[in-house]
Protein backbone atom coordinates (compact mmCIF):
# COMPACT_ATOMS: atom_id res chain seq x y z
CA UNK A 1 0.00 0.00 0.00
CA UNK A 2 1.18 3.19 -1.29
CA UNK A 3 0.51 6.57 1.40
CA UNK A 4 -0.03 10.17 0.67
CA UNK A 5 -0.24 13.45 2.67
CA UNK A 6 -3.65 14.12 3.80
CA UNK A 7 -3.56 17.67 2.74
CA UNK A 8 -1.43 19.94 5.57
CA UNK A 9 -3.23 18.15 8.51
CA UNK A 10 -0.40 16.33 9.10
CA UNK A 11 -2.31 13.05 8.53
CA UNK A 12 -0.46 10.34 6.43
CA UNK A 13 -3.97 8.54 4.68
CA UNK A 14 -3.32 4.95 2.61
CA UNK A 15 -4.13 5.59 -0.89
CA UNK A 16 -7.07 3.57 -0.95
CA UNK A 17 -9.31 3.77 1.81
CA UNK A 18 -12.34 1.59 2.99
CA UNK A 19 -16.11 3.01 2.97
CA UNK A 20 -18.27 1.94 5.38
CA UNK A 21 -21.92 2.97 3.79
CA UNK A 22 -23.63 1.30 1.38
CA UNK A 23 -24.73 -2.42 1.75
CA UNK A 24 -21.57 -3.33 3.66
CA UNK A 25 -23.44 -1.12 7.20
CA UNK A 26 -26.76 -3.06 5.91
CA UNK A 27 -28.18 -5.21 8.40
CA UNK A 28 -29.02 -8.02 6.04
CA UNK A 29 -25.32 -8.45 5.12
CA UNK A 30 -23.88 -10.81 7.04
CA UNK A 31 -21.88 -9.13 10.08
CA UNK A 32 -19.08 -11.76 9.91
CA UNK A 33 -18.17 -10.79 6.66
CA UNK A 34 -18.26 -7.05 6.75
CA UNK A 35 -15.78 -7.27 9.97
CA UNK A 36 -13.73 -9.98 8.09
CA UNK A 37 -13.31 -7.13 5.44
CA UNK A 38 -12.58 -4.18 7.79
CA UNK A 39 -9.42 -6.37 9.23
CA UNK A 40 -8.26 -7.56 5.54
CA UNK A 41 -8.11 -4.07 4.90
CA UNK A 42 -6.51 -2.95 7.97
CA UNK A 43 -3.45 -6.05 7.54
CA UNK A 44 -3.04 -4.71 3.90
CA UNK A 45 -1.97 -1.24 5.42
CA UNK A 46 -5.29 0.45 4.74
CA UNK A 47 -5.51 3.02 7.53
CA UNK A 48 -8.66 4.99 6.07
CA UNK A 49 -12.07 4.21 6.99
CA UNK A 50 -15.11 6.68 6.22
CA UNK A 51 -18.42 6.28 7.74
CA UNK A 52 -21.44 8.25 8.97
CA UNK A 53 -23.79 7.58 11.56
CA UNK A 54 -26.63 7.83 8.73
CA UNK A 55 -25.10 5.44 6.61
CA UNK A 56 -27.15 1.72 6.01
CA UNK A 57 -30.05 2.77 8.08
CA UNK A 58 -27.96 4.06 11.11
CA UNK A 59 -26.20 0.51 11.25
CA UNK A 60 -22.62 1.62 9.55
CA UNK A 61 -21.01 3.64 12.32
CA UNK A 62 -21.86 1.33 15.11
CA UNK A 63 -20.82 -1.55 12.80
CA UNK A 64 -17.16 0.10 12.03
CA UNK A 65 -16.70 0.42 15.84
CA UNK A 66 -17.65 -3.09 16.47
CA UNK A 67 -14.83 -4.45 13.92
CA UNK A 68 -12.15 -1.85 15.40
CA UNK A 69 -12.82 -3.05 18.94
CA UNK A 70 -9.83 -4.08 20.86
CA UNK A 71 -7.52 -2.74 17.85
CA UNK A 72 -4.96 -0.22 18.24
CA UNK A 73 -7.16 2.51 16.41
CA UNK A 74 -4.29 5.41 17.42
CA UNK A 75 -2.65 5.63 13.55
CA UNK A 76 -5.72 4.78 12.29
CA UNK A 77 -7.75 8.31 10.29
CA UNK A 78 -11.62 7.57 10.57
CA UNK A 79 -13.65 9.80 8.88
CA UNK A 80 -17.07 10.36 9.96
CA UNK A 81 -19.81 12.42 9.18
CA UNK A 82 -21.79 15.35 11.16
CA UNK A 83 -25.52 17.08 10.49
CA UNK A 84 -27.83 13.75 9.15
CA UNK A 85 -28.11 11.14 11.44
CA UNK A 86 -30.62 8.05 10.63
CA UNK A 87 -33.87 8.13 13.12
CA UNK A 88 -37.05 6.97 13.55
CA UNK A 89 -36.48 5.49 10.36
CA UNK A 90 -35.25 7.95 7.98
CA UNK A 91 -32.17 9.80 7.84
CA UNK A 92 -32.55 13.39 9.50
CA UNK A 93 -31.03 16.63 9.09
CA UNK A 94 -29.71 19.25 11.44
CA UNK A 95 -26.80 21.35 10.73
CA UNK A 96 -27.09 23.32 13.76
CA UNK A 97 -23.89 23.31 16.24
CA UNK A 98 -25.36 21.75 18.79
CA UNK A 99 -27.00 19.30 16.37
CA UNK A 100 -23.62 18.57 15.27
CA UNK A 101 -22.20 18.81 19.11
CA UNK A 102 -24.50 15.96 19.75
CA UNK A 103 -23.36 13.92 16.40
CA UNK A 104 -19.73 14.34 17.24
CA UNK A 105 -20.12 12.93 21.22
CA UNK A 106 -22.28 10.03 20.02
CA UNK A 107 -19.70 9.01 16.87
CA UNK A 108 -16.77 9.20 19.87
CA UNK A 109 -18.84 6.81 21.64
CA UNK A 110 -20.05 4.92 19.19
CA UNK A 111 -16.48 4.10 17.39
CA UNK A 112 -14.61 4.17 20.67
CA UNK A 113 -12.69 7.19 20.14
CA UNK A 114 -11.48 10.12 22.14
CA UNK A 115 -10.95 12.15 19.43
CA UNK A 116 -12.01 12.06 15.39
CA UNK A 117 -9.56 12.15 13.07
CA UNK A 118 -11.10 13.66 10.50
CA UNK A 119 -14.79 15.19 10.81
CA UNK A 120 -17.12 16.20 7.88
CA UNK A 121 -20.05 17.81 7.38
CA UNK A 122 -22.83 16.08 5.43
CA UNK A 123 -24.13 18.05 2.67
CA UNK A 124 -24.08 21.47 4.24
CA UNK A 125 -26.00 24.33 2.47
CA UNK A 126 -23.97 27.25 1.48
CA UNK A 127 -26.17 29.21 3.52
CA UNK A 128 -25.21 27.12 6.50
CA UNK A 129 -21.31 28.14 6.19
CA UNK A 130 -21.36 31.45 7.61
CA UNK A 131 -18.51 32.55 9.28
CA UNK A 132 -20.31 32.09 13.14
CA UNK A 133 -21.33 28.48 12.34
CA UNK A 134 -17.30 28.17 11.10
CA UNK A 135 -16.02 29.92 14.29
CA UNK A 136 -18.27 27.27 15.78
CA UNK A 137 -16.71 24.14 14.16
CA UNK A 138 -12.91 25.81 15.04
CA UNK A 139 -13.98 25.08 18.60
CA UNK A 140 -14.60 21.60 18.46
CA UNK A 141 -11.33 21.71 17.40
CA UNK A 142 -9.45 23.75 20.29
CA UNK A 143 -11.88 21.38 22.34
CA UNK A 144 -10.24 18.45 20.86
CA UNK A 145 -12.68 16.63 19.70
CA UNK A 146 -11.86 16.37 16.20
CA UNK A 147 -8.73 16.62 14.62
CA UNK A 148 -9.35 18.03 11.09
CA UNK A 149 -12.35 19.45 9.76
CA UNK A 150 -14.27 18.29 6.09
CA UNK A 151 -17.53 18.58 4.10
CA UNK A 152 -18.48 16.09 1.78
CA UNK A 153 -20.42 17.39 -1.10
CA UNK A 154 -21.96 16.92 -4.57
CA UNK A 155 -22.56 20.73 -4.93
CA UNK A 156 -19.51 22.60 -6.41
CA UNK A 157 -20.46 25.83 -5.14
CA UNK A 158 -20.34 23.89 -1.21
CA UNK A 159 -16.85 22.38 -2.45
CA UNK A 160 -15.75 25.69 -3.84
CA UNK A 161 -16.77 27.61 -0.53
CA UNK A 162 -15.06 24.62 1.81
CA UNK A 163 -11.88 24.95 -0.09
CA UNK A 164 -11.31 28.71 0.57
CA UNK A 165 -12.36 28.33 3.54
CA UNK A 166 -9.32 28.01 6.43
CA UNK A 167 -11.31 26.35 8.74
CA UNK A 168 -11.55 23.46 6.51
CA UNK A 169 -9.15 20.77 6.19
CA UNK A 170 -10.37 18.08 4.11
CA UNK A 171 -12.58 18.10 1.50
CA UNK A 172 -14.94 14.79 0.33
CA UNK A 173 -16.50 14.58 -3.67
CA UNK A 174 -17.77 11.97 -5.83
CA UNK A 175 -14.34 11.49 -8.21
CA UNK A 176 -14.50 8.87 -11.10
CA UNK A 177 -14.41 8.58 -14.68
CA UNK A 178 -17.54 9.50 -14.83
CA UNK A 179 -16.99 13.35 -12.85
CA UNK A 180 -13.52 14.93 -15.14
CA UNK A 181 -15.51 18.07 -13.73
CA UNK A 182 -14.06 17.38 -10.31
CA UNK A 183 -10.82 17.52 -11.53
CA UNK A 184 -10.53 20.99 -11.02
CA UNK A 185 -12.36 21.37 -7.67
CA UNK A 186 -9.76 18.53 -6.47
CA UNK A 187 -6.62 20.89 -8.21
CA UNK A 188 -7.60 24.17 -5.93
CA UNK A 189 -8.42 22.29 -3.20
CA UNK A 190 -4.95 20.43 -3.18
CA UNK A 191 -3.36 24.10 -3.91
CA UNK A 192 -5.50 25.44 -1.00
CA UNK A 193 -3.57 22.63 1.14
CA UNK A 194 -6.69 20.63 1.52
CA UNK A 195 -6.91 17.12 1.96
CA UNK A 196 -8.80 15.51 -0.82
CA UNK A 197 -10.93 12.29 0.01
CA UNK A 198 -12.52 10.76 -3.34
CA UNK A 199 -15.76 9.03 -2.77
CA UNK A 200 -17.12 6.51 -5.26
CA UNK A 201 -14.03 6.02 -7.10
CA UNK A 202 -15.47 2.93 -8.86
CA UNK A 203 -18.63 5.27 -9.98
CA UNK A 204 -20.31 2.61 -8.45
CA UNK A 205 -19.96 -0.01 -10.35
CA UNK A 206 -21.70 2.00 -13.64
CA UNK A 207 -18.80 1.34 -15.84
CA UNK A 208 -19.70 -2.25 -16.12
CA UNK A 209 -23.32 -2.34 -16.02
CA UNK A 210 -23.60 -3.35 -12.35
CA UNK A 211 -27.50 -2.64 -12.51
CA UNK A 212 -28.07 -5.63 -14.55
CA UNK A 213 -25.67 -7.86 -12.64
CA UNK A 214 -28.12 -9.46 -10.32
CA UNK A 215 -26.75 -12.15 -8.24
CA UNK A 216 -28.75 -11.87 -5.20
CA UNK A 217 -30.43 -9.45 -2.40
CA UNK A 218 -26.79 -7.29 -2.86
CA UNK A 219 -26.82 -6.61 -6.09
CA UNK A 220 -30.51 -5.86 -6.16
CA UNK A 221 -30.33 -3.22 -3.77
CA UNK A 222 -26.93 -1.96 -5.58
CA UNK A 223 -29.39 -1.69 -8.48
CA UNK A 224 -32.37 0.25 -6.80
CA UNK A 225 -29.97 2.55 -5.52
CA UNK A 226 -28.99 3.60 -8.54
CA UNK A 227 -32.29 4.17 -10.55
CA UNK A 228 -33.53 5.79 -7.50
CA UNK A 229 -31.01 8.38 -6.95
CA UNK A 230 -27.93 8.11 -10.14
CA UNK A 231 -30.03 7.09 -13.24
CA UNK A 232 -28.01 9.86 -15.69
CA UNK A 233 -24.42 7.54 -14.27
CA UNK A 234 -25.64 4.80 -15.22
CA UNK A 235 -26.18 5.65 -18.74
CA UNK A 236 -22.50 7.60 -18.48
CA UNK A 237 -20.98 4.46 -17.71
CA UNK A 238 -21.75 2.43 -20.90
CA UNK A 239 -19.38 4.64 -22.85
CA UNK A 240 -16.60 3.48 -20.61
CA UNK A 241 -17.45 -0.59 -20.55
CA UNK A 242 -13.81 -0.72 -22.28
CA UNK A 243 -12.34 -0.42 -18.86
CA UNK A 244 -12.88 -3.97 -18.04
CA UNK A 245 -11.14 -4.86 -21.09
CA UNK A 246 -7.57 -4.49 -20.26
CA UNK A 247 -4.17 -6.72 -20.41
CA UNK A 248 -3.04 -6.34 -16.82
CA UNK A 249 -5.65 -4.73 -15.25
CA UNK A 250 -9.33 -5.30 -13.79
CA UNK A 251 -12.01 -3.04 -14.80
CA UNK A 252 -12.27 -1.98 -11.39
CA UNK A 253 -8.20 -1.06 -11.35
CA UNK A 254 -8.01 0.87 -14.31
CA UNK A 255 -11.02 3.59 -12.67
CA UNK A 256 -8.90 3.52 -9.34
CA UNK A 257 -5.51 4.39 -10.99
CA UNK A 258 -7.39 6.93 -12.99
CA UNK A 259 -8.47 8.54 -9.88
CA UNK A 260 -5.52 8.25 -8.00
CA UNK A 261 -3.44 9.43 -10.90
CA UNK A 262 -4.26 12.62 -9.63
CA UNK A 263 -1.69 13.40 -7.15
CA UNK A 264 -4.27 15.85 -5.83
CA UNK A 265 -6.67 13.37 -4.82
CA UNK A 266 -4.91 11.81 -1.02
CA UNK A 267 -6.98 8.72 -0.93
CA UNK A 268 -9.86 6.78 -2.67
CA UNK A 269 -12.25 5.42 -0.70
CA UNK A 270 -13.72 2.45 -1.95
CA UNK A 271 -17.26 0.54 -1.29
CA UNK A 272 -17.23 -3.58 -1.55
CA UNK A 273 -18.73 -6.32 0.04
CA UNK A 274 -16.81 -9.14 -2.01
CA UNK A 275 -13.07 -10.68 -0.29
CA UNK A 276 -12.17 -10.71 -4.20
CA UNK A 277 -13.07 -7.50 -5.01
CA UNK A 278 -11.25 -6.11 -2.00
CA UNK A 279 -7.94 -7.95 -2.52
CA UNK A 280 -8.38 -6.66 -6.44
CA UNK A 281 -9.30 -2.94 -5.38
CA UNK A 282 -6.04 -2.83 -2.84
CA UNK A 283 -3.30 -4.25 -5.61
CA UNK A 284 -4.70 -1.38 -7.26
CA UNK A 285 -2.24 0.98 -4.82
CA UNK A 286 1.53 2.17 -7.40
CA UNK A 287 -0.43 1.03 -10.25
CA UNK A 288 -0.30 3.70 -13.30
CA UNK A 289 -2.58 4.51 -16.33
CA UNK A 290 -1.47 3.01 -19.49
CA UNK A 291 -0.84 6.32 -21.51
CA UNK A 292 -3.22 5.06 -24.28
CA UNK A 293 -6.07 4.01 -21.58
CA UNK A 294 -5.92 7.68 -20.06
CA UNK A 295 -6.21 8.90 -23.64
CA UNK A 296 -9.33 6.59 -24.19
CA UNK A 297 -10.75 7.62 -21.07
CA UNK A 298 -10.29 11.43 -22.12
CA UNK A 299 -12.43 11.18 -25.22
CA UNK A 300 -15.08 9.26 -23.48
CA UNK A 301 -15.46 11.82 -21.17
CA UNK A 302 -15.58 14.28 -24.22
CA UNK A 303 -18.44 12.47 -25.89
CA UNK A 304 -20.38 13.12 -23.19
N1 LIG B 1 -22.28 6.68 -2.96
C1 LIG B 1 -22.35 7.89 -2.39
O1 LIG B 1 -23.35 8.63 -2.58
C2 LIG B 1 -21.23 8.40 -1.51
C3 LIG B 1 -21.29 9.70 -1.10
C4 LIG B 1 -20.29 10.18 -0.29
C5 LIG B 1 -19.28 9.37 0.13
N2 LIG B 1 -19.22 8.08 -0.26
C6 LIG B 1 -18.11 7.25 0.24
O2 LIG B 1 -17.48 6.58 -0.84
C7 LIG B 1 -17.44 5.18 -0.55
C8 LIG B 1 -17.49 4.38 -1.82
O3 LIG B 1 -18.67 4.72 -2.53
P1 LIG B 1 -19.64 3.63 -3.15
O4 LIG B 1 -19.50 2.34 -2.43
O5 LIG B 1 -20.97 4.23 -3.24
O6 LIG B 1 -19.09 3.51 -4.66
P2 LIG B 1 -17.80 2.83 -5.35
O7 LIG B 1 -16.74 2.52 -4.35
O8 LIG B 1 -17.47 3.69 -6.49
O9 LIG B 1 -18.38 1.46 -5.94
C9 LIG B 1 -18.88 0.44 -5.13
C10 LIG B 1 -19.46 -0.62 -6.06
O10 LIG B 1 -18.41 -1.23 -6.78
C11 LIG B 1 -18.41 -2.64 -6.54
N3 LIG B 1 -17.01 -3.08 -6.50
C12 LIG B 1 -16.06 -2.82 -5.56
N4 LIG B 1 -14.89 -3.36 -5.92
C13 LIG B 1 -15.09 -3.99 -7.09
C14 LIG B 1 -14.27 -4.77 -7.95
N5 LIG B 1 -12.97 -4.97 -7.68
N6 LIG B 1 -14.81 -5.29 -9.08
C15 LIG B 1 -16.10 -5.08 -9.37
N7 LIG B 1 -16.94 -4.36 -8.60
C16 LIG B 1 -16.43 -3.82 -7.46
C17 LIG B 1 -19.15 -2.83 -5.23
O11 LIG B 1 -19.83 -4.07 -5.25
P3 LIG B 1 -19.39 -5.31 -4.31
O12 LIG B 1 -19.97 -5.04 -2.96
O13 LIG B 1 -20.02 -6.46 -5.02
O14 LIG B 1 -17.89 -5.35 -4.32
C18 LIG B 1 -20.17 -1.69 -5.28
O15 LIG B 1 -21.30 -2.06 -6.03
C19 LIG B 1 -18.64 4.96 0.38
O16 LIG B 1 -18.52 3.77 1.14
C20 LIG B 1 -18.60 6.19 1.22
O17 LIG B 1 -17.65 6.01 2.26
C21 LIG B 1 -20.18 7.58 -1.10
Amino acid sequence: MQYRSLGTTGLTVSEIGFGCASWWGQAAYSEAEAVCLVHHALDQGVNVFDTSPAYSGGNAEPRLGRALKGLDVTKLVIATKAGTRFERGRVRRDMSLEALENDILRSLKVLGLETLPVLQLHGPAIEELTAEFQEGLLRFKQRGLVQALGANSFDPAVLEAVIVSPVFDVVMMDFNVLRPERKALAASAFAAGKGVLAGMPLAMGHTRLQVLNLRGLRDLWYSARALKNHRRDVLDGVRFRFLDNQDGMSGAQAALAYVLGHPEVSCAIVGTTRMAHLVEDLAASGMVLPPSLALQIAEAQRSR
